[in-house]
């Protein structure tokens, strides 16, 4: 099991994903170098994505000769990387271990910007095309990469198990094909990440187990049909992992009520903070948590704060009256919430607080004023400001 760190990522949940020995799945360099600031096992580390720099990838491969060190996995996306990895492990005189990332032209049911594993899809390699095994065939001759399995990631918030099992089936029928062709041994699969979770009442439960176990068994039938030995599988989840585990709060301030058409009630953050309601039209819930027992009253929108009509967060919901000061929890706030999040209007990011059997603990405090100018060059300011008014 590999945690997408991009669902949601700090030095302290790095350090809790070690002590539950978990993986790490990371996508940038930025991820990997919070990895390796939490002191993370680097071999427990996957990296993705889809245009890797030459200095990421850097950062990902094993420092000197011998082999020691390095992410354990680079899930290589595309030829352009495929030789460029190969070169910069040349040009040190090191081996990686590598896993191709495919695109099996899987459809999940899901937002479209969601979706990851169609043909037409800026990742992986199209398994409808010869690129796939060409990919095969230059790993496998490649003798700084060692080709150790294959990857797909269908897209996020799915709720159906059957393309799963689809993309499952799609990848060891490849990998049958690539070892009739080019003896290639598939020693380890991974599906990716993907399932969903409830955000609003509307939404069907996802129980984690349901994904689980259809993936499992569609390893162990599919490997069975195929006579395949069992590889070593890899799940990647990141939001069904986190996003239940996250409340958002926020202080109602001022309301706008045009009569016929709507009241909107406006909160100390917006899309700076949650990007998802502006991004993809997701549908979240929220409960008043200083008058969590009073009975709904009114129907508003809550907006955000910033300088866009889309800046919204939920739109007609049911609430007891909103004041000034009341406090608005949104729950399952926890993944792609604060990794989206932006200094938009130069808005300070919020603090994340870990809460446990009644103790709080600070684990990332509230971004300052001074964080605002601390990538701004100075010397411009010095020279002191002619006299304009
Ligand atoms: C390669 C890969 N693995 C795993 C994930 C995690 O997906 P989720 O958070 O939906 O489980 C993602 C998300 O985009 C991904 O791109």
């Amino acid at each position: 099991m590999a945690y997408a760190g991009k669902a949601h990522l700090c030095l302290t949940l790095i350090r809790l994903l070690a002590e539950e020995q978990l993986g790490l799945d990371v996508v940038s360099g930025g991820e990997l170098y919070l990895a390796r600031q939490a002191g993370f096992p680097l071999a427990a580390v996957h990296f993705h994505g889809n245009n890797k720099s030459a200095a990421e990838l850097e950062m990902a491969l094993p420092p000197s000769p011998p082999l020691a060190g390095g992410v354990g996995r680079i899930v290589v996306d595309n030829h352009h990387e495929l030789e460029l990895l190969e070169a910069l492990a040349a040009r040190r005189g090191v081996q990686a271990k590598v896993w191709l990332r495919l695109s099996p032209d899987v459809d999940v049911h899901t937002h479209t910007y969601n979706k990851t594993g169609l043909a037409d899809s800026k990742f992986g390699f199209p398994l409808a095309s010869d690129d796939a095994e060409r990919a095969v065939q230059a790993a496998l001759a490649s003798t700084h990469l060692e080709l150790v399995g294959l990857h797909t990631h269908l897209g996020s918030q799915a709720f159906e198990t059957e393309p799963f099992a689809a993309a499952v089936e799609a990848l060891l029928a490849f990998a049958v094909e690539m070892g009739r062709k080019h003896g290639f041994r598939l020693q380890e699969l991974s599906p990716g990440g993907g399932w969903g979770v409830p955000y609003h009442e509307s939404d069907p439960p996802a129980a984690i187990e349901d994904y689980v176990r259809a993936i499992s068994l569609a390893v162990i039938e599919g490997c069975a049909r195929h006579r395949l030995p069992l590889p070593r599988l890899t799940l990647e989840p990141g939001r069904s992992i986190v996003g239940p585990a996250g409340v958002a709060l926020y202080t109602v301030g001022a309301r706008k009520t045009i009569p016929g058409v709507r009241t909107y009630v406006a909160v100390d953050g917006g899309m700076a903070d949650n990007l998802r309601p502006a991004l993809y039209g997701v549908r979240y819930t929220a409960l008043v948590a200083n008058k969590a027992h009073q009975p709904a009253e009114e129907v508003v929108t809550i907006v955000g704060k910033f300088c866009e009509s889309g800046d919204w967060l939920i739109r007609d919901i049911s609430l007891p009256k909103l004041e000034p000061g009341d406090l608005l929890a949104m729950p399952v706030a926890g993944a792609y919430h604060l990794p989206l999040s932006s200094n938009y209007n130069l808005a300070l990011r919020p603090a994340v607080v870990w809460v446990k059997d009644g103790h709080a603990r600070l684990v990332q405090r509230r971004e300052t004023y001074e964080d605002l100018v601390v990538r701004d060059l100075q010397p411009a300011l010095q020279k002191g400001l002619p006299e304009f008014l």
